[in-house]
């Protein structure tokens, strides 16, 4: 049981109320990535976005959106909308002159594949086509409702969220950051995107008070730094083949990260506090209907991928 006295969803009923979500979401970057986009970069962005990912930041979107009513059409937008942004964000991640990975959701990266130039502009593509998509013509999403997806994505991409968080991170390559300052890395080159995917969602909502803004937003900060959080853990623990990405890469480059810190058990302890804060914000938002929110946390802790 909640707290709020529902029964806790188990794997089946999320996976029940995800996967027709997941369907929508897939079709529609199908429809919408690279089609009319010249030579090989429609290519590129098609290889880079379609079949592959988690797509946690889209259902995150769809939750969000379900605990205040939503508008479907913005929904769906906005859903694709971050996960391009997200899409995006790994392409160029992996670069050599970043990470330097060869392997993403279990293929070659975009550069090994294509070229590094082409790399770059499919990223580049991606980000521009995530606020095309957010600004339709015609009047299925309310100008203001556009107005503010745009806002809160280009804010959690921008110098002080994603791209802030990657030039950090490539800053403290063979420094020990204090706890202070990697929470500050993590939140913004990861966190900051999931914490905008909850607060899209809610966007999309027609009259969401103040209360349950700064919940939803509370909860999304601690589900999104928990989430680079984990994937620090799993670095260590998981095997390449189930990532999908090469394993053992952060201490092999010799980044900072909470379980370098910390160690294993002190990133899990870290991890378990922040789905405790996470769902706490949740019972604190008397959102009525925020199931899905709840077991996305416990996925975000729990995953094994
Ligand atoms: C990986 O994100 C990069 C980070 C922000 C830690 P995901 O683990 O969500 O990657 P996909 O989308 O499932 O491939
Ligand atoms: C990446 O963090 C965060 C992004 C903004 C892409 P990582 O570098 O740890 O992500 P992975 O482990 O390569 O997926
Ligand atoms: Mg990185
Ligand atoms: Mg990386
Ligand atoms: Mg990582």
């Amino acid at each position: 049981m909640t707290t709020s006295g529902t029964l806790r969803w188990d794997a089946a009923r999320l996976s029940a109320w995800s996967q027709p979500l997941l369907a929508r979401v897939e079709d529609a970057l199908s429809a919408w990535v690279g089609t009319d986009a010249p030579v090989q970069l429609g290519d590129a962005m098609r290889y880079a976005v379609l079949d592959g990912g988690k797509r946690l930041r889209p259902l995150l979107v769809f939750a969000a959106s379900e605990a205040v009513c939503g508008q479907a059409d913005a929904t769906l937008r906005a859903a694709c909308s971050v996960e391009l942004i997200h899409a995006y964000s790994l392409v160029h991640d992996d670069l050599p002159c970043m990470d330097n990975d060869v392997l993403r959701r279990g293929k070659p990266t975009v550069h090994v594949k294509f070229g590094e130039a082409d790399a770059l502009l499919a990223g580049d593509a991606l980000q521009a086509l995530a606020f095309e998509l957010l600004t339709p013509d015609g009047d299925g999403v309310e100008p203001a409702v556009q107005a503010r997806l745009c806002r809160l994505l280009a804010r959690s991409a921008g110098s002080l969220g994603m791209a802030g968080g990657q030039a950090i991170d490539l800053a403290s390559v063979g420094r020990a950051l204090d706890e202070k300052q990697l929470r500050e890395m993590h939140r913004l080159k990861t966190g900051a995107l999931l914490q905008a995917s909850v607060e899209m969602g809610a966007a999309c909502g027609g009259h969401v008070g103040p209360e349950a803004q700064a919940s939803l937003s509370a909860y999304g900060a601690a589900i999104g730094l928990a989430f680079q959080v984990v994937d620090d853990i799993l670095d260590v623990t998981a095997d390449s083949a189930v990532l999908g990405k090469t394993a053992g890469k952060d201490a092999a480059s010799d980044k900072p990260t909470y379980v370098s810190l910390l160690g294993l058990d002190g990133a899990r302890a870290q991890a378990r506090d922040l789905l405790a804060e996470a769902l706490a914000a949740l019972e604190q938002s008397a959102l009525s209907d925020a199931e899905a929110l709840r077991a996305l946390a416990h996925m975000v802790v729990d995953r094994d991928r």
